[in-house]
């Protein structure tokens, strides 16, 4: 069976791709820069030119393919807008898909976009869910809360580097998930009729504050966060002005999701939950594991350099 997989250089997108091979499908993914997903290649899959800014390079990639897993977004350091990729560029690949002999269409969304439509990505996400649920297509959603992976730029760095991070008193609490995990589940999925046409829930056994997640960083690396807290009003603005230099990317990147106000999201476990089947890893043994890799290399470079002005 072929999968064509839009989005394979991302987080999860790169994780689908490596269980997808494990797994025996043959995978191609569309890729907008042959040099960024050349590691794809490595690992065996074959790589199609296609960007989604470029409605007209998308239908050639459907060829002798029956599943589509489309992972791609709008990246934070992006030039385009959300409007281009995740909406424009998302309605033209489900058209190219009704032209195609597609048997399935897998789409990734938010958690509850459908309640979050004053944030315009989520806003976008839940109009693709819609447009797919209309489109006669065999589609499955899967509507994500957040990854592990992406908590170490967010939170743990910060920590370590003793940077501020800011945050609003009523950030809404995330069901974060490893996206290894995700990935598994999700190809699992692919063959099995129970996820025909559903909106399932891809999300972690927990829901974060992330006041938590800098209490488990702190415990974890032995150092006291800088926080700094700011009126939930405020994210929308400083997100957007942090945007305007390629230097505070990072710091927008951290705001980007502080706009989901607490209020906003419902911590009930949805029902339309995905099975597992397996034991998932755990927030706890992720950050740990990341914080003894870290903390062991500092260790050494610091004893190399002690040793160097020893010598010297
Ligand atoms: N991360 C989260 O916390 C989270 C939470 C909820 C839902 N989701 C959803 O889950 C999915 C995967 O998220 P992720 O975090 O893995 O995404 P990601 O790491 O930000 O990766 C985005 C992917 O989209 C590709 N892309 C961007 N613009 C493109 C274009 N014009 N044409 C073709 N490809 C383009 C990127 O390719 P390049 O390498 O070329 O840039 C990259 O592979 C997305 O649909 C996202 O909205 C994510």
């Amino acid at each position: 069976m072929s999968i064509l997989v839009i989005g394979g250089t991302g987080t999860l997108g790169r994780q689908v791709v490596k269980q997808a091979l494990d797994e025996g499908y043959q995978v191609k993914c569309l890729v907008r820069d042959f040099r960024r997903g050349a590691f794809l290649k490595d690992w065996g899959a074959e790589l199609v030119y296609g960007d989604l800014s470029i409605p007209s390079t998308l239908p050639n990639a459907f060829k002798d393919v029956s599943i589509l897993l489309d992972l791609a977004t709008i990246k934070s350091a992006s030039s385009y807008t959300s409007e281009t990729i995740d909406w424009r560029g998302k309605l033209a690949l489900i058209e190219a898909a009704k032209l195609s002999n597609l048997k399935k269409y897998v789409y990734f969304s938010f958690l509850n976009a459908a309640q979050n439509q004053d944030i315009p990505l989520l806003d976008l996400k839940s109009k693709i869910e819609k447009e797919l649920e209309n489109s006669n297509l065999n589609y499955t959603i899967f509507q994500c809360s957040g990854f592990f992976q992406g908590l170490i730029s967010q939170y743990a760095l910060p920590v370590l580097e003793s940077e501020t991070i800011w945050l609003s008193s009523d950030s809404a609490p995330v069901a974060y998930l490893d996206s290894q995990d995700a990935a598994k589940a999700v190809v699992k999925s692919l063959n099995l009729s129970q996820y025909d046409n559903q909106k399932v829930s891809l999300i972690g056994d927990k829901f974060w504050t992330p006041k938590e997640i800098i209490e488990l960083c702190e415990r974890l690396s032995g150092k006291t966060a800088k926080i700094s807290y700011i009126p939930f009003i405020a994210f929308s603005f400083l997100s957007r002005f942090f945007r305007l230099f390629e230097f505070t990317w990072n710091i927008a990147d951290r705001l980007q999701f502080g706009e989901i106000s607490g209020d906003a999201l419902s911590t009930n476990k949805p029902s339309n939950q995905i099975s597992w089947g397996f034991t998932r890893l755990s927030l706890e043994n992720y950050l740990q594991e990341y914080f003894g890799k870290i903390l062991k290399k500092l260790r050494e470079n610091n004893y190399q350099q002690s040793q160097s002005e020893i010598s010297f």
